[in-house]
Formats: structure tokens, C-alpha cells, sequence
């Protein structure tokens, strides 16, 4: 049987990404996005990649009436949810801001799948809703809990879904943790394009190392981890894509609401990334020691047996790749889409 797919955010970094592995596993897909953080070149270049066409609305998922219509005209057996703001900072600065878009589009699109009938379900969750793990690495079955408006929202939208899913046993939800996600398609066609100055590590790298940024600070130094600074755990956008076609492919055999993580396992540290990356690409990063920033926990990564039991799920790309798959994005595109 042949599937079709509804994706929101479908023009974002990670949405991209997984249209590139969804059309390559001949599932058709239909995208809606608002580009209030991506661009319309991103899903012009996934098509250019595929050779498949998009089907495109470029609408916004809070706008109940406009989406309806995308259920009305098209008929797809599956929802994946990308679609959301998720700069931390900004969240606490703006939390309503976040709380209305997150909330807003993922009950619109619960309400009109449940009007249509759509029962498959995939929500973009992240390692954020661990807060501060009590031990790492952390698997599912740890407790949630935010530190920020922006991880209170994906601990809300777990909830909502928990309880839509008890209500509809016939329905089937893949709520994804992802841990760190970075990275490019290897073609260096599509990556991750921050709009201002990136509030993550490895864009932020990037941009140091293509002379746009004169040097990287390094967020503390005085953690309780070898080197002394955080451990997080790197993930290459393509294996998180091709996470999100195992999940779906576990929906489809009709398994209720499951959770993954999805990581690699394996934390590095800050200091680690560095000098990962400047293997990759052969380049001095400049960088200075700095203060700790508010909200930063010493260490996170994944338990990944659950995803690997359940969705035969193993990240495929090492360190290394990441930081050069990044790094020639960032040099194909030091305008990031902007550029043709
Ligand atoms: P992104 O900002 O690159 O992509 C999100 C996309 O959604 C953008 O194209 C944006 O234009 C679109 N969008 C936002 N609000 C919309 C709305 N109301 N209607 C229509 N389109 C809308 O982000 P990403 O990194 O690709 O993240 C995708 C999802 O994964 C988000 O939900 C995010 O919270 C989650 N996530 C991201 C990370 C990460 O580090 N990138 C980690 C964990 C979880
Ligand atoms: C990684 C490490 C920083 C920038 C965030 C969100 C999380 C999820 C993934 C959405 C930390 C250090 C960073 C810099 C630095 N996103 N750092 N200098 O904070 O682990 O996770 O993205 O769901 O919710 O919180 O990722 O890339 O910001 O930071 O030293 O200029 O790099 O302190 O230890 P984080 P990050």
C-alpha cells in the first residue's frame, strides 16, 4: 500500500531532513509550513535531492480553518508534527508566545485528525522534558519535568497526547525525544539555517569557522564531567529522519502510544565537539571560557535500547561525520538558502 504523510514544519531542519528519507521510501508527502523560521528554497532542494514533488500549504497550523482544508482535500494516513518554535531563551522571555503556538497548532491537528479520521501520529518531543536527569544515561521511563516555557510545552503536548491516545485505543502515537540533533545532508543541499546569531553549539562553530563569528564561548568550564564542561548527546539529523520512517513504520502495525528517545548513546563534551569539528574540517576554532549559562545540565544522553528493541533503530554516523557533513553545509551555504 501506498502511504502519504502530512508533515508540519516540513521546511525546517529536521522536517527537511525527513522528507528526504520519506520520499526516498516512496511515501508521498504533503507539507504545510508557515516559513516563519525556515524557507520555501529548503523544500525546493529536498525536491531537487529526490527528484519527487512536494505538495505544498503554506499555512499556519494555528489557523484551525485554513488547515481544515488541507484535511478536506487530501487524504494521507499519517500526521508527523514538526511544526513549533523551540529557542529556549526566547521561550522564557516570550513564554505565551510559545505556549500559543505550540499548543495551539498540536490541538488543531489532534482535533481535525480525530474529525477525519487520520490515526497515526508522530510528535517532535525532546530531551528537554528530562530537566536535570537523575542518571544518565536517561531512558523513557525516567520522570518528566521543564525547566523552560518552551519544555513545558513539550511536556503539555505529551500529556494531551497521553490522554487522547487512553480515549482512542485504535489510535497510534509516537511521541520522539530527540536528544541534540546536527548536522546536514551529506549532499551539503539542505541544513540548519538560524536566523540571528545560533543559540546552539555546533551552528555556532560554523559560523566561527566560516568568519562570521570571531570566536565561541564556551558556557562553563567548573561542571562535574572530566574536561568540565557539559556532555550532550550529538545526533545526525539524517539517523534522527530515518528514526522518524522506523516510527512510522511501527505505527502502521498498530502499536497505541509509544515512546523513543532518540539519540546515540554516546555524550561528548563541549571541548570534544571543538576538536571533533576542527579535525573535520582542519580549521583553528577560536574560543574563550565564559560563564555558565542559566539552565544548562552537566550531562545528558540517551538510553537507546528501547528504540533499538522496538524500531531496530541504531544511529549510523559518528562525531566526526557530523562536524563534516555541518561544516560543508556552512560552506555551500554561507548565506545559508539566501545564496541562488
Ligand atoms: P525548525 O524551526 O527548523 O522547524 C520548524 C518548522 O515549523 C519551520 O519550518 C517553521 O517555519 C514551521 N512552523 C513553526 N510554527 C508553525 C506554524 N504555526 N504553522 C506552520 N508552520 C510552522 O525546527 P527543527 O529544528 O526542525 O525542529 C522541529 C521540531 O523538533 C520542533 O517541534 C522542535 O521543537 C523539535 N525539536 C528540535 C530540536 C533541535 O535541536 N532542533 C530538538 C528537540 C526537538
Ligand atoms: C550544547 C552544549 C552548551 C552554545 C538545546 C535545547 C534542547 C534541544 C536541543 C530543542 C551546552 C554549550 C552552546 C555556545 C556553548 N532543542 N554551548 N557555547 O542546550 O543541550 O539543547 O538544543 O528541543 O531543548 O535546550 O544544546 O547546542 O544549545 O548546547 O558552550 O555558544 O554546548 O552550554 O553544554 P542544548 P546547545
Amino acid at each position: 500500500m501506498r502511504h502519504c504523510v502530512l508533515v508540519t514544519g516540513g521546511a525546517g531542519y529536521i522536517g527537511s531532513h525527513t522528507l528526504v528519507e520519506l520520499l526516498s521510501n516512496e511515501i508521498e508527502v504533503i507539507v504545510v509550513d508557515n516559513f516563519c523560521n525556515s524557507s520555501k528554497e529548503a523544500l525546493r532542494r529536498v525536491e531537487e535531492i529526490t527528484k519527487k514533488s512536494i505538495k505544498l500549504y503554506p499555512y499556519d497550523c494555528c489557523d484551525k480553518e485554513l488547515l481544515e482544508e488541507v484535511f478536506r482535500q487530501n487524504t494521507f494516513d499519517a500526521v508527523i508534527h514538526f511544526a513549533g518554535y523551540k529557542a529556549v531563551g526566547e521561550s522564557v522571555r516570550v513564554p505565551l508566545k510559545y505556549f500559543r503556538n505550540n499548543l495551539i497548532s498540536t490541538l488543531n491537528l489532534l482535533e481535525l485528525s480525530e474529525k477525519y479520521q487520520v490515526k497515526n501520529f508522530i510528535f517532535s518531543s525532546s530531551a528537554t522534558v528530562y530537566g536535570v536527569p537523575k542518571t544518565v544515561p536517561v531512558s523513557e521511563e525516567s520522570e518528566i519535568f521543564a525547566m523552560s516555557p518552551y519544555g513545558q510545552s513539550k511536556c503539555m503536548i505529551e500529556q494531551m497526547l497521553t490522554s487522547f491516545s487512553k480515549a482512542h485505543s485504535d489510535w497510534n502515537i509516537a511521541i520522539l525525544r530527540y536528544f541534540n540533533p546536527i548536522g546536514a545532508h551529506p549532499s551539503g543541499k539542505i541544513g540548519e539555517e538560524p536566523r540571528g546569531i545560533p543559540n546552539n553549539l555546533l551552528p555556532y562553530i560554523t559560523q566561527v569557522a566560516i568568519g562570521k563569528l570571531p570566536y565561541l564561548t564556551v558556557f562553563g568550564k567548573d561542571y562535574p564531567t572530566e574536561d568540565g564542561t557539559c556532555i550532550r548527546d550529538y545526533i545526525h539529523v539524517c539517523d534522527l529522519a530515518c528514526g522518524h520512517l522506523l516510527a512510522l513504520r511501527k505505527l502502521y502495525t498498530n502499536c497505541g502510544r509509544v515512546v523513543y528517545n532518540l539519540g546515540t548513546g554516546k555524550g561528548y563534551s563541549v571541548l570534544e565537539v571543538i576538536h571533533a569539528f576542527e579535525e573535520a574540517s582542519g580549521l583553528k576554532i577560536p574560543y574563550q571560557i565564559g560563564p555558565r549559562r542559566e539552565g544548562d545540565v552537566p550531562q545528558n544522553f540517551a538510553s537507546v535500547e528501547k528504540a533499538k528493541k522496538e524500531l531496530n533503530f541504531v544511529a549510523k554516523y559518528d562525531l566526526h561525520q557530523m562536524c563534516e557533513d555541518a561544516w560543508r553545509w556552512q560552506q555551500k551555504n554561507p548565506k545559508g538558502y539566501q545564496e541562488e
